[in-house]
């Protein structure tokens, strides 16, 4: 095994693929461009979707090789641990149609064992086993093509493990689009066994996965069935950071030389006197939390589309979340003020021969880091003092016990985060309700999140920021409607998916192209007046007094919450919605046509979808 850098790991890998036939092409921006599915570009896939789909053809040919700037939030919580990370570079070679299973699992053979130096005897891998029963529907045969090229190979079959589609399939990308079976690459680190049943996939470290050849030879389709795309595209994933640490034998991706610089300038930043007083165990989590977010929020804020700023809403939020989970970890460290610009400063030493923007946006993210420090440190300020007011009105009480409702009260309204409520309760020798908290936390959530029943595990999240502007979406489309066709034409259904929204309504016949094109209008007309929708608690026969619309027939609690768009829109709703109608970007009608007697269905979609 050789010792490599990222730099030279980057560069042998697209030789190689070069050497391949591939050409070489820039990776994409870490937002997405065309697809409003997901709010960050989580695998190389993604802006290369409608050449996999053979939508159109991609003008540097059918074999392309490349680096690109992946962000994953969906896990953000285990960041801390030896292996998570939200942000990392993934190279990937292509087939478009050209290249199937033999070459692309020879040559990743060849690279890991003649370039990079893996012993073949450390190689494991793993092939999708199938699933349902031929000639029955649903049915998808395992991928005993692999197989054999694998044993061509001169891999042992004990060393080829079959496992069933949530283990190996991969995409789509969002909940429909092309997908298929794939072979994941594992090297064994040697580490004993964390059990009989320890296999590739397993999370105990003895098998880390670099690379994941897949097979993309089918479309998932709106009902969520899997039918052939008519291509046999290849796409392959080998994460950057994941092979530096393999090949190096550093523990973790964070004691490579990638982190070195970065892990070096936290140490730099720390209070030996703080660190002092806490323990080994969280000062690591700490240091690694601190290191991954400030890459990521680096990145994000130095991507050449600039268009992600710390804020509450889809990649906005998700930004901010990153960056005060950053500035929260640095206080256990007793950082001070100031060190999100200091590292995002080094984070670009280190890149920006790579990437460029990280030298040429610096300035922007320098100020958008040093504002948000600046704020949410003045939030924890303020939190705090909420924090004391509460405590001292308990110990007034004689109480000991901070409620659950309280505790979600000082995170959701105050910005407080729950660690910090439990850490100074202890100190104050209170007790907080931590499953009431999780309760309120959970349905809090569950109205946020979106349903959609996707595989796509790292969208998942993202795609719930979608479902909530699409949801708006269809409340201004609702208001359009009775405004063109008039107080008739009410709701009969909605549906919500990450690609569009769909709604049900009341009227005889089909709606003209003057209708449609006015509906159109007016949804476009208020997007772009930037409306504030507001939310109040009130009672149903408020609500309805205020005029507001509500489903007929449908039982309402007491309490209701009731949702406003200015003057354009009033309902009954249980959420969630965007802040402001801007979110939504525009509006469009893909379709209008019959339901069912008497109820016409039209789906739209937002942004660029
Ligand atoms: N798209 C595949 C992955 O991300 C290669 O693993």
């Amino acid at each position: 095994m050789k010792n490599l850098t990222a730099d030279e790991l980057r560069e042998m890998y697209l030789k190689f693929f070069e050497s391949k036939g591939h050409k070489i092409i820039p990776g994409a921006s870490v937002v997405p461009e065309n697809d409003p599915t997901v709010l960050f570009t989580t695998a190389g896939m993604h802006p290369l979707v409608p050449y996999l789909m053979g939508a159109m053809e991609h003008p540097a040919g059918t074999r392309l090789t490349d680096v690109q700037k992946c962000v994953r939030t969906g896990d953000i919580d285990e960041v801390g641990d030896a292996a998570h990370l939200t942000f990392f570079e993934m190279l990937g070679n292509w087939s478009l149609n050209d290249y199937f299973k033999r070459e692309a699992i020879s040559w990743s053979f060849e690279f890991l064992t003649t370039k990079l130096g893996f012993a073949p005897e450390q190689l494991n891998v793993t092939v999708f086993r199938g699933e349902g029963r031929e000639g029955e529907e649903g049915y998808i045969p395992a991928d005993e093509e692999a197989v054999e090229i694998w044993k061509s190979l001169g891999l042992p079959d004990e060393r080829i493990f079959r496992l069933p589609r949530e283990d190996n399939w991969w995409g789509p990308a969002g909940t429909t689009g092309p997908c298929g079976p794939d072979t994941e690459m594992f090297i064994d680190t040697g580490k004993e066994k964390c059990g009989p049943e320890c296999r590739p996939g397993c999370h105990c470290g003895k098998y880390i996965e670099i690379w994941n050849d897949v097979f993309m030879q089918y479309n998932k389709n709106e009902e969520g069935k899997f039918v052939p795309l008519g291509r046999h595209n290849v796409d392959t994933g080998m994460g950057v950071e994941r092979t530096i640490c393999m090949m190096s034998g550093a523990p973790t991706v964070y004691d490579t030389e990638i982190f070195a610089p970065i892990m070096a300038k936290i140490d730099a930043l720390s209070d030996p006197a703080v660190l002092a007083a806490v323990s080994a165990e969280e000062a690591l989590k700490a240091r690694r939390v601190i290191a991954d977010h400030m890459r990521t929020a680096t990145f994000i804020l130095c991507d050449p589309k600039g268009s992600v700023k710390p804020g509450n809403v889809g990649a906005n939020y998700v930004l901010r979340r990153l960056i005060r989970r950053a500035i929260r970890y640095s206080r256990v460290l007793g950082i001070a003020e100031g060190f999100t610009v200091e590292l995002a400063e080094t984070i670009a030493a280190k890149y920006s021969h790579v990437y460029p923007e990280l030298t040429l946006n610096l300035e922007n993210c320098r100020n958008d880091l040093a504002q948000e420090e600046k704020r949410f440190n003045a939030t924890l300020d303020k939190g705090e003092a909420m924090y004391k007011k509460v405590a001292e009105q308990l110990k007034a009480h004689g109480q000991n016990q901070i409620s659950g409702k309280t505790a979600f009260k000082l995170y959701d309204t105050f910005g407080f985060p729950i660690e910090l409520t439990l850490e100074m309760a202890a100190k104050d020798g209170l007790n907080v309700d931590k499953v009431g908290f999780e309760e309120a936390n959970r349905k809090h959530q569950e109205l946020s999140r979106t349903t959609s029943a996707g595989s796509f595990k790292a969208g998942l999240q993202d795609n719930s920021e979608v479902v909530t502007r699409l949801h708006t979406a269809t409340h201004l489309l609702h208001a359009a409607l009775h405004q063109v066709l008039g107080p008739t034409a009410n709701q009969k259904g909605s549906n919500i998916t990450a690609e569009r929204l769909r709604f049900d309504f009341a009227w005889p016949q089909k709606m003209t192209d003057a209708q449609k094109e006015a509906v159109e209008k007016l949804v476009n007309e208020w997007i772009e007046q930037g409306i504030e929708v507001t939310k109040k608690m009130t009672t149903v026969e408020e609500a309805k007094n205020e005029g507001a619309m509500a489903l007929f027939g449908a039982k309402y609690g007491d309490q209701v919450s009731l949702y406003s768009i200015g003057d354009v829109s009033k309902e009954i709703c249980c959420g969630p919605h965007v802040a402001n109608t801007k979110e939504l970007g525009s509006f469009k009608i893909k379709k209008e046509e019959a339901s069912s007697a008497g109820v016409r269905r039209i789906k739209a979609v937002i942004g660029n979808m």
